[in-house]
């Protein structure tokens, strides 16, 4: 199978381009050059680079065109934002895949109902982005059941790793939360600490993309969550990340409004982000069930890693 991955060496990049040639499929991996994976791996050497800017070549018109004289059997798209885009590569690709996978994110649910989140349940995203990428889910769907275009659409949670600050327990990307926790300092949460996130290991992610390829017949046509088994509330976080250093926890809870004015403008509002999207909380039985996926980190052995990479970097001090 000869497998493209639009935007292969990112956070998921990393991990599914070296999963994917293990599993036997030649790969094309499709970026425009600036940026390697974030962990080395002796497969990336049998991997085919080309080099493009998607939002360059899709202003000319000339992307889809351009992925389609590659002739891929499989293309897996990590890098698409707006139904446009999405349109424009579909038109390219009809009739001349075997399969085609989107990745998407959690946040097309937006406003939940009940929890845990199923894959079924109507979309209410909340911003834009959730928005715009609960629409190329719907156009998406739409094409595979009125033209059999063969696509499916993996949905993870918040992206976890070696190499980049995981979402921390303020539901934002500050590092200093990690060395305050580690170092028994006090750290202030908003509300009651009682907000959810739930993390995944990009190798998880990846997990999912491949099991998705490999259960096709499963997976066409359909919506997968790719999250850690369970969920974290802001305060267990906290509390788990002081105990990896011997340290306890010493937090204090204020509402969202107070709390902001005792952290930047820009922590303050991915804190936000994060909060109203709260029940962060997404099942997995179905790519459980379909797909025989098996994630290998809990949220917390994911978060640990990264923060262990963290400290040999000396971002976060222990
Ligand atoms: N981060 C999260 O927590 C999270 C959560 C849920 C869903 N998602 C979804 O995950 C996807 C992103 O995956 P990721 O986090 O693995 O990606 P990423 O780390 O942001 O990497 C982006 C990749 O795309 C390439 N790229 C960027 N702009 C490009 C362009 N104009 N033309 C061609 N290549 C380009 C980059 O390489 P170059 O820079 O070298 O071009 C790189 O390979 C998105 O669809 C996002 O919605 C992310």
């Amino acid at each position: 199978m000869h497998t493209i991955v639009i935007g292969g060496t990112g956070h998921v990049g990393t991990y599914l381009v070296p999963r994917l040639v293990e599993a036997g499929h030649n790969v094309t991996v499709v970026s425009r050059g600036r940026r390697d994976p974030y962990t080395p791996h002796g497969s990336w050497r049998s991997v085919h680079h080309v080099t493009l800017d998607r939002a360059g070549d899709e202003a000319k018109g000339t992307f889809g065109a351009q992925i389609r004289d590659l002739k891929p059997d499989i293309v897996i798209d990590m890098i698409c934002f707006t139904l446009e885009s999405a349109q424009h590569l579909v038109e390219a690709l009809r009739g001349h895949l075997e399969a085609f996978l989107h990745c998407s994110t959690c946040w097309v649910h937006g406003n939940t109902v009940t929890v845990p989140v199923t894959e079924d349940q109507p979309r209410r995203p909340i911003g834009d982005y959730g928005a715009r990428k609960a629409a190329i889910e719907a156009y998406l769907h739409r094409e595979a059941r009125r033209t059999g275009f063969p696509e499916t659409c993996i949905l993870p949670g918040h992206i976890v790793g070696p190499g980049w600050v995981p979402l921390n327990p303020q539901a934002n990307f500050n590092p200093d939360v990690y060395s305050r926790l580690a170092q028994g300092e006090p750290v202030a949460l908003p509300n009651a600490g009682q907000e959810l996130v739930h993390h995944v290991h990009a190798d998880d992610v990846a997990q999912l993309f491949v099991q998705a390829i490999e259960n096709w017949n499963a997976a066409v046509g359909e919506s997968f969550h790719a999250v850690s088994p369970a969920a974290l509330t802001l305060r267990a976080y906290a509390e788990a990340v002081a105990s990896w250093f011997g340290a306890k926890a010493h937090l204090s809870f204020q509402p969202f409004d107070a709390w902001r004015a005792s952290v930047s403008e820009r922590d303050a509002d991915a804190t936000w982000g994060h909060l109203e999207h709260s029940p962060n909380c997404y099942s997995i039985a179905k790519p459980q069930r379909l797909l025989d996926y098996r994630p290998r980190y809990s949220s917390l052995q994911a978060v640990r890693e990264a923060v262990s990479w963290l400290i040999e970097h000396d971002i976060v001090k222990a």
